[in-house]
């Protein structure tokens, strides 16, 4: 980098003039004409002064010294670093000599080298306490209640500025929603490198042991429109932009590892099919209709896919329990230049954990925002999301050898085959303080790669490379959305990009182009020590040169891995399956198109096929759909035990998990005290909640205050369960068709219960089967007696850490 540049010397000296000709100050203050030879002697005129020192700058490169390294595949793998010349001074590269006058609004010069657009987020950060109401040119309102009219009762003036601008801005509040990945969360936060990659590769994150990086994720589902429900049925994106000092670089992923396609040319088709049907604008935020069973059941590739999307996997209790993946393989590069491929898996600290189809669809009455509100309450409580990035690093030559292709989005690398390895943990710490400036204007991109990471020839990653700026574009107004504050990196901007919708950086001096002389060869290019370099050589294909529209062999084995994620399920999970693809083709209103599914479910599970033709009312199984690949490469593993949700428990903690306390008039308050205790001890967040909100009288004379009712907090909303003893209470509750919804959901779905003292009664009154289907006991379902509260709590805490208690279920529900 050129040193710090010296002021100009001459600035001082404007009056000094007496030893310059008088010609070469008329000529060094026309800007349409030059003199045939510069006078050296400026005799402390500025515009003679910047005049000869333009003339250095520019004659300090007489001609492109790199332009012979722009030649030949040595130069074309490791550019050079571009020409520069350092001025005497700032004089030459300046716009104007005006510079430095300064006023409130100019402030004073550019600070030497520095783009401040890319300011941390203080820069336009706005607080109003104890200020005054201003229009948007700074001009205090004196009424913000009344339009101006031409006397009290008489019409409204069309001078009413004040009242125009508001209602104009007001008119231009929306943007386009995304395309898709509509409805989305986010939140600020950090990732931790464990400890340094040098070894593969040379992403700024990754250098050291405890470096720490600055992130903003947005999680979303797919289909749904920006007001749609969190708790659709639906892939849900995982996107991580990292803050490095390199500069940006966005991980943009999902929570389910694989792909619908598996070439970009069928994206739009894709999307068309899974959005609302176009001739009625129905079903919002779901699959389960006509055209996208149609779509998939004509793309086989799809089926491994739709295993993960049937999954409790599309489902999530909280963005805090999924997973996240980078999808395609990508590869990381050291300093070296060498390469090795890369897929990277977020796993999180609190496990993953579901909500089952019931609950999803009930939540999505009672709390559309479920997830938002997830993400944001745990922020807010210190219960930070925590998530560990783990790399699945293997070799070209590896690759080869796998019986898939590793280009092929649908398909996983199983981790029995290469383990994933855990590099570093990612904290979400802090909410946004405005949902539209950060949440909603962020522009992720899987083109914002950066030195150390490159791509595959992945051909559904290439798509994507192009299509995230072409989209913002329009979505942002224009192409300077990567000056909007929550996507301006923290490394330095400095390039001849100029004008264009909405800039802001107002750049000095009048180059922006390079090649030149005039601004010393600033900004220059950064070359191979520096700079990004593409990694030349990608993976090779016996066909690699020649212009083709196709894909290789190994993308046609359309069901190998749909076979092996469905048999590493456990039963209750294979049960979930069978009922989303039952749900979901019951609401196709062509038999034909059930049936098509039908015959590809087939490929990959018979047992599957039979379960769901069953539920659809077949008759007789269709015929198996004919192989695009008659013989497919045998797997390495047919079992992968992670691909399972319960393999990842986590950490034993329930912190954040909603526990619902409830109570009525005569509670014995000091047990559920005990229990309410002992749940925020673990940072749970325990909620009193009775037949409606306000202070309830306990058994033994004193008060609780419940916060939320049977009505407004329906007990679907909640991951467990306490039921309160004293008699009165459990009478009156009793007498609450409400309770007994609320105790059948938390029952259907799984929950833990805990009955104190006398509110058994109520689970008798429900209907809650004391034991399991097969007869053993429940240990979801925790009695205890009059006196052992505090004791059944730290069984109530275990159980809940469970999440759910699967061997309750049957299907259909006993309750
Ligand atoms: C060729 C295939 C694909 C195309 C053309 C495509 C295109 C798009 C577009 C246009 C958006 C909206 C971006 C915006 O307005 O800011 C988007 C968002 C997104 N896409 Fe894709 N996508 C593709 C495949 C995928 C895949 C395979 C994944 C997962 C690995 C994915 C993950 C995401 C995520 C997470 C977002 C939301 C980003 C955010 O939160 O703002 N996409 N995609």
């Amino acid at each position: 980098m050129p040193k710090t540049i010296p002021p100009a010397d001459g600035r001082k000296k404007t009056e000094k003039t007496a030893s310059s000709s008088s010609a070469a100050k008329a000529a060094a203050r026309n800007t349409d004409s030059g003199p045939s030879k510069v006078n050296p002697d400026s005799g402390g005129d500025t515009h003679v002064e910047k005049m000869t020192q333009t003339e250095a700058l520019v004659a300090a490169m007489p001609f492109n010294a790199t332009k012979p390294a722009e030649h030949g595949y040595a130069n074309a793998i490791s550019p050079r670093q571009g020409a520069t010349v350092e001025p005497a001074s700032r004089l030459p590269t300046g716009s104007t000599l005006s510079e430095e006058n300064s006023s409130d609004k100019t402030g004073t010069i550019a600070p030497e080298g520095v783009n401040a657009t890319i300011e941390p987020l203080d820069r336009v950060r706005v607080d109003s306490s104890g200020q005054m109401l201003t229009t948007n040119q700074g001009v205090a309102v004196a009424d913000n209640q009344n339009s101006l009219k031409f006397g009290l009762r008489g019409p409204a003036l069309l001078e009413d500025f004040v009242l125009r601008e508001k209602i104009t801005h007001f008119d231009h509040e929306r943007i386009p929603e995304r395309i898709v990945h509509a409805r989305g969360s986010g939140a600020h936060g950090y990732f931790e490198c464990y400890q340094p990659l040098t070894q593969y590769t040379k992403a700024a994150p990754f250098q050291e042991a405890g470096k720490v990086t600055p992130v903003f994720v947005r999680f979303s589902t797919v289909a749904g429109e920006r007001g749609s429900k969190d708790t659709a049925r639906d892939v849900r994106g995982f996107a991580v932009k990292f803050y490095t000092d390199e500069g940006n670089w966005d991980l943009v992923g999902n929570n389910i590892p694989v792909f619908f396609i598996q070439d970009a040319m069928k994206f739009p088709d894709l999307v068309h099919a899974v959005k609302p049907e176009p001739h009625h604008g129905m079903p919002q935020a779901g699959s389960a209709h006509d055209t996208f069973w149609d779509f998939v059941s004509l793309m086989p590739e799809s089926t491994h896919m739709l295993m993960w999307v049937m999954s409790d996997r599309a489902i999530p209790r909280s963005f805090a329990t999924m997973q996240g993946f980078g999808v395609h393989s990508f590869r990381f590069v050291n300093d070296a230049g060498e390469s090795v491929f890369v897929k990277f898996h977020w796993n999180p600290m609190a496990g993953t954990h579901s909500l089952v189809w019931d609950e999803a669809v009930k939540i999505s009455g009672a709390d559309p925002d479920f997830h938002r509100r997830d993400l944001w309450e745990r922020i807010e409580a210190g219960a930070y999301p925590e998530y560990e990035l783990g790399v699945q690093i293997f070799t070209e030559e590896q690759a080869e050898q796998f019986s898939f292709d590793i280009l092929d989005a649908t398909k996983i690398i199983p981790e029995e085959l290469i383990p994933v390895q855990p590099v570093g943990r990612m904290v979400l710490n802090r909410n946004p303080d405005n949902f539209f400036s950060e949440t909603e204007q962020v522009a992720f991109c899987t083109a914002h790669v950066l030195p150390g990471i490159d791509f595959s020839n992945d051909p559904l990653l290439a798509g994507r490379i192009h299509s995230y700026v072409d989209t913002q574009i329009s979505r942002l107004g224009g192409p300077n959305f990567h000056e909007i504050p929550i996507n301006s990196p923290i490394a330095p901007v400095h390039n001849n990009q100029r004008d264009g919708m909405h800039r802001q950086a107002i750049h000095r001096g009048r180059v922006s182009y390079e090649p030149n002389s005039l601004a010393g060869g600033c900004p220059f290019q950064a070359g191979a020590g520096q700079g990004f370099v593409t990694v030349p050589a990608r993976l090779q294909a016996q066909e690699e040169q020649a212009k083709v529209r196709g894909k290789p062999e190994k993308f046609a084995d359309h069901y190998t891995q749909a076979t092996l994620f469905y048999e590493s399920q456990t039963p209750a999970e294979k049960a979930h399956i069978a009922a989303a693809f039952r749900f979901e083709l019951s609401k196709v209103t062509v038999p034909a198109i059930r049936q098509r599914t039908v015959s590809m479910l087939r490929n990959a599970s018979e047992a599957l096929a039979q379960k769901v033709a069953e539920g659809l009312g077949m008759d007789a199984l269709p015929d198996a759909m004919p192989l695009a690949l008659a013989q497919p490469a045998k797997p390495e593993v047919t079992v992968s035990p992670p691909l399972s949700l319960m393999a990842r428990p986590g950490d034993g903690r329930i912190k954040a998990r909603k526990i619902a306390l409830l109570v009525a008039p005569g509670v014995m308050g000091e047990s559920m005290a005990q229990v309410q205790a002992a749940l925020l001890a673990e940072d749970a967040v325990p909620r009193l909640v009775a037949p409606h909100i306000g202070s309830v009288a306990t058994a033994e004379g004193g008060t609780l205050d419940a916060d939320a009712s049977l009505e407004n907090e329906p007990g679907f909303l909640f991951d467990a369960l306490v039921l309160p003893d004293g008699q009165a209470a459990v009478d009156a509750l009793a007498l609450d068709g409400h309770t007994m919804e609320f105790i059948k959901d938390q029952y259907r779905h799984g929950k833990t219960i805990l009955a104190l003292g006398a509110s058994s009664a109520l689970l008798e009154k429900a209907g809650i089967p004391a034991t399991l289907p097969d007869g053993k006991p429940d240990a979801g379902l925790i009695m205890a007696p009059l006196g052992s509260a505090a004791d059944a709590a730290a069984t109530f805490i275990k159980g809940i850490a469970l999440h759910r208690h699967p061997a309750r279920e049957t299907d259909p529900p006993r309750v």
